[in-house]
């Protein structure tokens, strides 16, 4: 908890808005998506998806998986109360869901889909795009794909396997799905440096120059913070942008390269 309320003071400092941003392209994100204050009628979706989780009180038997949860004890877990902590946060989701419908990815693919709550706004956001979601924990991925058909999620493929495994057996799947040029994938599961530096390495075929890449996270542990560092100084990122909670990459050739602390 110290570390964290360190690293957010050392953000708050280093912060800026769309007032010190020169790049046109990160200009754009922030006024048109990040900054958009307008209701969008998906949020409501997105509201009654989660609402739905928070009242479900039957309990499942999670296999843990990655770095662990710092709130559960014993791997029996109510819904309500997975849904409540190791899901995307509400402000969170309606961000993404703007960030998906600002770039409209042909094809996503996210890192850990536990309830489905971050899914469900990857879905809106490009109803046409093709989603791959991956969950190692059979029982979690079970309910998310109920919660999901329920909420008409139907352009989403929800995986039930360890990532590393099928990470290393995907480029041939990735590359199939790629039908235009853009790719989105949200990276929010095992939130540790050397399986955060093992995906993106794994991932980096599969880049083109309209790619978004979200890091979640990043300032969780001192080991985090190291990964990010990582992969923003990779000589593939031109830009990248550190919101405090996560990290975005864009491999954009006509970018000079260029580290944004955006407030957001
Ligand atoms: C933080 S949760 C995902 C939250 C989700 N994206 C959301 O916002 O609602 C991470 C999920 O990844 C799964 N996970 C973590 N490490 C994994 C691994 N190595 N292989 C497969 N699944 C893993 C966990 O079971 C957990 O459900």
């Amino acid at each position: 908890m110290l570390f964290l309320i360190k690293s957010y003071l050392q953000f708050l400092w280093h912060s800026k808005n769309e007032h010190a941003v020169h790049s046109p392209f990160v200009f754009n994100l922030l006024t048109k998506c990040f900054y958009d204050k307008k209701f969008k009628p998906e949020y409501d979706v997105l509201k009654n998806y989660r609402n739905d989780l928070l009242q479900n009180k039957n309990t499942i038997e999670v296999s843990d998986f990655g770095a662990g949860s710092r709130v559960f004890k014993s791997n029996k877990r109510q819904i309500s109360k997975i849904a409540k902590t190791a899901g995307i946060t509400k402000k969170r989701a309606e961000l993404l869901f703007r960030i998906t419908n600002y770039f409209q990815p042909d094809t996503i693919l996210e890192i850990g889909t536990s309830l489905g709550l971050a899914t469900s706004a990857l879905s809106l956001g490009n109803p046409k795009a093709a989603i791959v979601t991956l969950e190692g924990c059979p029982e979690t991925a079970k309910q998310a794909q109920l919660q999901l058909q329920k909420f008409n999620g139907i352009n989403v493929e929800c995986v039930v396997t360890e990532f590393n495994s099928y990470l290393q057996n995907c480029s041939k799947k990735l590359s199939e799905l790629k039908t235009k040029n853009c790719d989105l994938i949200y990276f929010d599961g095992n939130h540790s440096k050397k399986a955060t530096l093992e995906y993106f390495e794994l991932l980096l075929p599969t880049i083109t120059n309209e790619t978004v890449w979200i890091f979640d996270d990043i300032h969780w542990s001192a080991e985090m913070e190291e990964a990010w560092e990582i992969v923003k100084n990779h000589q593939r990122v031109t830009v990248s942008i550190d919101t405090f909670q996560w990290g975005l990459v864009f491999f954009r050739y006509e970018q000079p390269k260029q580290h944004f602390v955006i407030r957001i």
